[in-house]
């Protein structure tokens, strides 16, 4: 027998990694399956229990809210982690497996834009994990785009924890701003530029731990309409403005081929103040 290494499919869904060596009459096992483990040679790009296999279940978006809030301040692990733990964890508090198997930490990454990169929001990023995590491309993306244009439009923060404000964080009613995108950098750096509030203040993670629980419910909000609808669920927004209207010119088969993605085009090529020439005569104080 020249297979010296096995994959056994735990019997109750756990994967577990077997080593044995046969031929030397030694044999010696980490994790030792179980004798009545099922054997299986494992298979490329095959996973347990198959593609979208774990089932969404109704949650409530307001308990929700309030544990991505505090999983955002929890280690610091972020937005991110926030919402999905409101999601996924909820799952895996109320329902136990398979929901428990998640390793939750990994969207400490999504913090600050993705390793603190300002690239897309976080609490989006998580969001979209978690609906990624039920549903596939054709059925997900209609339910991204959703909370991604909700996003866009919306003068956030609108949760407030009151009493309950973290002590990292603050307390007390915040000022709001609109960004117009769903990238970190923009909604963060827009927020703090017209509230006067800094970038890195106690007050904007505050700000952020509350998106994250705005975001968390808006997802759930979604999820819960989509379980409902089954596959009539439509998204209530339409596509924004701008990407129609530079989209008539712009994309596939039209008349130049030069586009990329569905953000809202207004906030980086409306030749506004913020998006001119920094890099002579700057600042004009
Ligand atoms: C009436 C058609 C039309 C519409 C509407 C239109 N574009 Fe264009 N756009 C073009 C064409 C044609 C080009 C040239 C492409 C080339 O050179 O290959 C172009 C080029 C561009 C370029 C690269 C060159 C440059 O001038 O900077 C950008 C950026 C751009 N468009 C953004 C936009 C945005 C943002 C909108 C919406 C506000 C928009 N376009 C709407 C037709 C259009
Ligand atoms: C987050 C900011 C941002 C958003 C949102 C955005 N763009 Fe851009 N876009 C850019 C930047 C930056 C470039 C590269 C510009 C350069 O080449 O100097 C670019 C490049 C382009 C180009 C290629 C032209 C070139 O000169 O490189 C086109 C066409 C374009 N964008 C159209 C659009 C349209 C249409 C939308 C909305 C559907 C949109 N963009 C949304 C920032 C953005």
């Amino acid at each position: 027998m020249d297979q010296n290494r096995r994959l056994f499919l735990g019997a109750m869904g756990g994967l577990a990694l077997g080593s044995t060596l046969t031929g030397t009459g030694i044999a010696f096992a980490k994790d030792n399956p179980p004798a009545a483990a099922a054997e299986a040679k494992p298979q490329r790009f095959a996973q347990m229990g198959g593609d979208f296999s774990w089932k969404y279940q109704k949650l409530d978006p307001a308990e929700s809210a309030m544990v991505a809030y505090e999983g955002y301040w929890h280690k610091g692990y972020g937005c991110g982690y926030g919402v999905y733990y409101g999601i996924v964890g909820m799952l895996a508090e109320k329902f136990g497996a398979p929901y428990n198997t998640f390793p939750f930490s990994i969207f400490e990454m999504f913090k600050g834009g993705m390793s603190d990169w300002g690239t897309i929001c976080g609490a989006l990023a998580g969001a979209s994990a978690a609906i990624f995590t039920f549903f596939p491309r054709k059925q997900a993306n209609p339910m991204v785009s959703e909370l991604f244009r909700w996003y866009e439009k919306t003068a956030f923060p609108i949760f407030d924890p009151k009493e309950a404000a973290n002590p990292k964080g603050f307390k007390g009613a915040l000022p709001t701003s609109v960004s117009n995108s769903v990238l970190c950098h923009i909604s963060v750096s827009r927020w703090a530029y017209t509230t006067k509030l800094g970038a890195n203040s106690k007050e904007r993670s505050e700000r952020c731990g509350r998106i994250t629980a705005d975001v968390c419910m808006k997802a759930i909000e979604i999820l819960n309409a989509k379980l409902d609808a089954g596959m009539d669920w439509k998204g209530a927004l339409p596509k924004q403005e701008s990407v129609v209207q530079c989209g008539a010119c712009h994309g596939k088969g039209k008349m130049t081929d030069t586009l990329k993605g569905n953000m809202g085009c207004d906030s980086c090529h409306s030749g506004s103040e913020a998006t001119m020439d920094k890099f002579h005569d700057h600042p004009k104080m």
